[in-house]
């Protein structure tokens, strides 16, 4: 049984309620710090209905140094997976300052916390965003970084701020040193098999596989399929989708990786995490009328700004070094978003 703790930041969000599941079943002890500002603390109440298991919430900020001491003071952490953090693109295109101070801010204060409490192992959610525009659209982690909104800056901010972090004490202390893993998603869809924890986005949705679940159960009335002229075999664009689960189980095999003979002198390391394929946005819309014999009423719409034709992961370093790739198919990652859309059509509410 592992008795370790782990501090999920934004652990009641989308990813970070399918990490703590995740954990309680590995047997780790699971502690949360979360402000709720983009989630509800029943996403938590039916992570310990899945696992039977209870876990230890402090409804907290990240800024809070005071709070983060406290926490640190409560539990004995060995391990932080930080995922707490707002993600809106486009919202980061009007509201830059708030990002900057919430996101890089934010895990200034995290990082000083835990250089307090002398706990070193980190997992950082980190994103394909801040790849930009590099020369191929299989992005490779060696790349360079060139995000081109702000929430890309925020993510490849917070890398460098660890990146340096870690050198710094590679140099100054070899004996304690950091050991951090930069996981850069792509895109997570989908939902636990249960259908009793998914994506509950705040008014409409961005994202697409929210959008066209919310068509497909009525709440929306047409999905804008946002330019059909890219350079793809059918002109819409191609991501690589990820199961949410497939991406937790990522973080638990970055924690194992971070306390092996690899990281053993420290470290801070990025992995891309993703399938490795792309799908298309008409090919996710297909897939969901197949799976789950719905019609999804769409239009052709004109491509949105700041949107790329395509990019996937490779995704074998993660393969080569933390044992981990992706299980799922993309028939999971639809049917359990429909199980999780059916069963709670109003989300966590
Ligand atoms: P989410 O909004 O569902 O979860 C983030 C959680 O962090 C929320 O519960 C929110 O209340 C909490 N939070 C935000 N700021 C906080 C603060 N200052 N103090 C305490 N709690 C705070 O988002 P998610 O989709 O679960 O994403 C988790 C992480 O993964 C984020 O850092 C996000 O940038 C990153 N990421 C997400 C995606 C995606 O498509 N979902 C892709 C790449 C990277
Ligand atoms: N799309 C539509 N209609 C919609 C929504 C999306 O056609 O209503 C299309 C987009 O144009 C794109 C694809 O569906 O081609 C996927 O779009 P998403 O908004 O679901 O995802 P993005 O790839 O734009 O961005 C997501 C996250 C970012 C993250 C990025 C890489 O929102 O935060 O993946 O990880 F940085």
């Amino acid at each position: 049984m592992n008795s370790q703790t782990v501090l999920v930041t934004g652990g009641a969000g989308y990813i970070g309620s399918h990490a703590c599941v995740e954990l309680l079943q590995a047997g780790f002890n699971v502690v949360v710090v979360d402000n709720l500002c983009n989630s509800k603390s029943e996403a938590l109440a039916r992570v310990q209905q899945i696992t039977g298991k209870t876990l230890q919430f402090y409804q907290a900020d990240i800024r809070d140094p005071l709070a983060l001491a406290n926490i640190f003071e409560q539990e004995a952490i060995d391990t932080v997976i930080h995922f707490a953090g707002l993600k809106a693109v486009g919202e980061s295109c009007q509201q830059p300052l708030r990002y900057y101070e919430n996101n890089v801010y934010g895990s200034m204060v995290l990082i000083e916390a835990m250089q307090q409490a002398n706990v070193k192992q980190l997992v950082f959610s980190s994103s394909a965003t801040v790849y930009g525009e590099p020369p191929s659209v299989q992005y490779v982690e060696h790349f360079p970084l060139s995000p081109i909104n702000p929430y890309g800056r925020t993510k490849a901010m917070i890398e460098d701020m660890l990146r340096d972090v870690s050198a710094a004490d590679q140099l100054v202390k070899p004996e304690n040193p950091w050991k951090i893993a930069l996981l850069r998603y792509f895109n997570p869809i989908g939902a636990h098999a249960s259908g009793l924890i998914g994506e509950d986005p705040n008014g409409i949705p961005n994202n697409l596989m929210p959008y066209v679940s919310q068509v497909a159960i009525g709440k929306l009335a047409q999905l804008s399929v946002f330019g059909d002229d890219y350079p793809t075999p059918d002109g819409t664009g191609i991501r690589d989708y990820i199961h949410v689960v497939d991406l937790v189980k990522g973080h638990i095999k970055a924690i194992t990786a971070l306390q092996s003979d690899k990281f053993a002198a420290g470290g801070c390391q990025a992995y891309n995490l993703g399938a490795g394929k792309g799908y298309s946005v008409l090919d996710m819309v297909k897939a969901f009328e197949r799976v789950t014999g719905q019609t999804i009423n769409y239009k052709i719409a004109p491509r949105r700004a700041g949107d790329l034709a395509e990019f996937f992961a490779d995704p074998s370093l993660a393969l080569q070094e933390l044992d981990w790739q992706v299980e799922k198919t993309l028939d999971d990652m639809v049917a359990d978003t429909w199980a999780w859309q059916t069963k709670n059509p109003q989300g966590y509410q």
